[in-house]
């Protein structure tokens, strides 16, 4: 079966054509980030227009690069839930169309779903795992069951990782998005220059539960006071020691959830978990097999929402044409189960 996935829900207007949930056929993302960057973080109304723009050309180049038409296409799938309604609603309402003047079915995805995905393109592997999601609009730590069953054990209380990274860049004049640059300064700094307040919510109700605020904030504002002696104030230094203790605040959630559940295998998916730090924190726990995606795939993509979508349309699932967008998934909240 082959899908065509379309995904729009932030700035990268985004499609590609997967076959059977694994084969990547193509996979086009025209990144918006020239657009954005004057103004240190995304513009929604910037972002809708673009994709308004160019979501035609980019779904044509997808299906070129795959050498078909619509004709060869099974199914339709498009991302319609969260993200920026603007952005949404422009892939959803085109992807809708596309299929229902094709005569193919369409299905709209939730795109942590798809991120989640992401690293099954490349690997096989079986369920349960715990699945720890990470984007510049989510942090959470789940049990996943199986492609649509996730179960919700941990989320922020406040900011996402994500949007730490670009708050503190951004405050810094490092750059947009924060996160790559970020990654890149901290590699010539020593994480142990400063020693940054790391979040308590270690209450059985808040076990695998993060926070992202205080952190932004010390190092946005008082930098100076966590610093340790002997160490130059430098930016990377500063970069170091916040990249450490934001992946250590996930990773000591993570790990937690690893003794609790027994489950030794980690799924990583989202913009965040093509951090290097993260994956060499992941890569030290010998006994954990921790799995993620390629780079080019752990940012916005459409083949993430093509391949997860195939196991829907093979259940028989579709969408109905009054299908719409939605920009928070209310459900991702601990002990609820999610699709
Ligand atoms: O998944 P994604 O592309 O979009 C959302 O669904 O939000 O994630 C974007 C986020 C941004 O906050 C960006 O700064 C972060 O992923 N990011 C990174 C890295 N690359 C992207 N954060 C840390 N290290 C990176 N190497
Ligand atoms: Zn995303």
């Amino acid at each position: 079966m082959k899908v065509l996935g379309i995904e729009s829900s932030c700035d990268e207007t985004a499609a590609a054509v997967v076959e059977d949930g694994h084969k990547i056929l193509s996979n086009v993302v025209a990144t918006q980030i020239p657009f954005h960057k004057i103004y240190k973080g995304v513009v929604p109304e910037i972002a809708s227009r673009k994709h308004a723009e160019w979501i035609l050309p980019v779904v044509r180049q997808a299906l070129k690069e795959a050498s078909l038409t619509m004709e060869d296409i099974d199914a339709v799938a498009a991302t319609n839930r969260p993200g920026l309604m603007g952005s949404l609603l422009v892939g959803m309402t085109f992807g809708k169309t596309l299929a229902w003047s094709a005569g193919k079915p369409f299905i709209a995805i939730n795109h942590m779903l798809g991120h989640l995905y992401a690293a099954h393109l490349e690997n096989d592997i079986s369920y349960p795992y715990l699945g720890l999601l990470v984007s510049g609009g989510h942090s959470i730590i789940c049990k996943v069951n199986g492609f649509d069953d996730i179960e919700v054990l941990g989320t922020t209380v406040d900011d996402s990782v994500g949007e730490a990274f670009d708050k503190v860049s951004k405050f810094y004049g490092l750059g947009y998005p924060g996160g790559v640059v970020i990654d890149r300064l901290a590699k010539e700094g020593n994480p142990a220059a400063a020693s940054f307040p790391v979040p308590h919510l270690d209450g059985s109700e808040h076990r695998y539960d993060m926070s992202f605020s205080g952190l932004k904030t010390a190092v946005i504002h008082q930098c100076d006071m966590f610093w340790n002696d002997g160490f130059e104030h430098s930016t990377e230094n500063m970069c170091a020691a916040f990249q450490e203790t934001a992946c250590r605040t996930l990773t000591t959630r993570l790990f937690r959830a690893v003794e609790d559940t027994g489950l030794k295998t980690v799924v990583a998916g989202g913009g965040v978990a093509a951090n290097s730090r993260l994956r060499a924190i992941l890569a030290e726990r010998t006994d954990i097999q921790c799995i993620f995606p390629p780079l080019k795939l752990c940012g916005d993509n459409g083949a993430m929402i093509a391949g997860v979508a195939y196991h829907f349309l093979e259940r028989g699932d579709r969408s109905g044409w009054d299908t719409t967008a939605s920009a928070r998934i209310p459900q991702f909240k601990r002990g609820l189960k999610n699709s």
